[in-house]
């Protein structure tokens, strides 16, 4: 089988009615990024950072997976799949794609913070006064400013593609926007985006759909399935 690589980001949920970071009425509103997404704020007020995740964490309860993420699962028939997804919610995984990398860690987990390596499942509030093996506990998601434990992982991952897809971001956080540029010279690089990055418009090796994911999506499936 072909290996398909495909690097997600928030517009690909935006279907699903999650807001992405860089829209109008996106994540951030109200709250300075860097007060909710970096190792100074977590130091500054952890219980204002962790109510921030928890009301994420408590909104995946309420959203599906969209027809995007329905049909990357379906194409795992055809292709040897890698979702690498910058998005840190769990709809990948209920749609039902096996193989998802979460670049910028996960909502549905919590690490010790004495600990990187001890990861808990977690679907609840957490709280300042929450321990594990004697550490408070943090929100397992990578802020700013903060290593990529799984890069090294996603490179890996991207030259081996003999198609590169992106779906839904606008390529503006690094490293993660630049995966693309491992993948092998000769695999064809589609990015599905409903409002794409000018960046990538100049980028000759990128064949743009301005659609929504969804829409994007179903216009090259059948392609996709012929090729594979
Ligand atoms: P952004 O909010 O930066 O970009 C979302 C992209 O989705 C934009 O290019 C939109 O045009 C597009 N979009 C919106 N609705 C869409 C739809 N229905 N179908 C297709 N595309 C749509 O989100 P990301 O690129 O994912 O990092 O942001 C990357 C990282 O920046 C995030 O992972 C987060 C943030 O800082 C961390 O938290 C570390």
């Amino acid at each position: 089988m072909k290996n398909l690589v495909v690097l997600t980001g928030a517009g690909i949920s935006a279907e699903s009615g999650i807001s992405t970071f860089r829209d109008a009425n996106g994540l951030w509103e109200g709250h300075n990024i860097m007060e909710v997404a970096s190792p100074e704020g977590w130091q500054a007020n952890p219980e204002l950072v962790n109510n921030f995740y928890n009301i994420r964490r408590a909104q995946l309860k309420t959203v599906n997976p969209n027809a995007a993420h329905l049909m990357l699962a379906e194409l795992e028939k055809y292709y040897n799949l890698t979702i690498i997804t910058q998005n840190v919610d769990n709809l990948h995984e209920r749609a039902g794609s096996n193989n998802v990398l979460h670049l910028h860690g996960e909502l549905n987990k919590v690490r010790e913070v004495n600990n990187p390596d001890s990861i808990l499942e977690w679907d609840k509030d957490l709280s300042c006064n929450d321990t594990h093996n004697g550490s408070i506990l943090r929100p397992h998601i990578v802020w700013f400013g903060e290593d990529i434990p799984l890069f090294t992982k996603a490179k890996e991952i991207a030259t081996t593609a003999h198609i590169f897809l992106i779906i839904g971001t606008s390529l503006q956080v690094y490293p993660a926007a630049g995966l693309y540029h491992y993948a092998p010279e000769n695999a064809p690089v589609i990015y599905i985006d409903s409002n794409p990055s000018q960046d990538v418009l100049e980028d000759s090796r990128i064949h743009t759909i301005a659609k929504t994911a969804s829409e994007g999506l179903a216009s090259i499936k059948q392609k996709l399935i012929e090729i594979a």
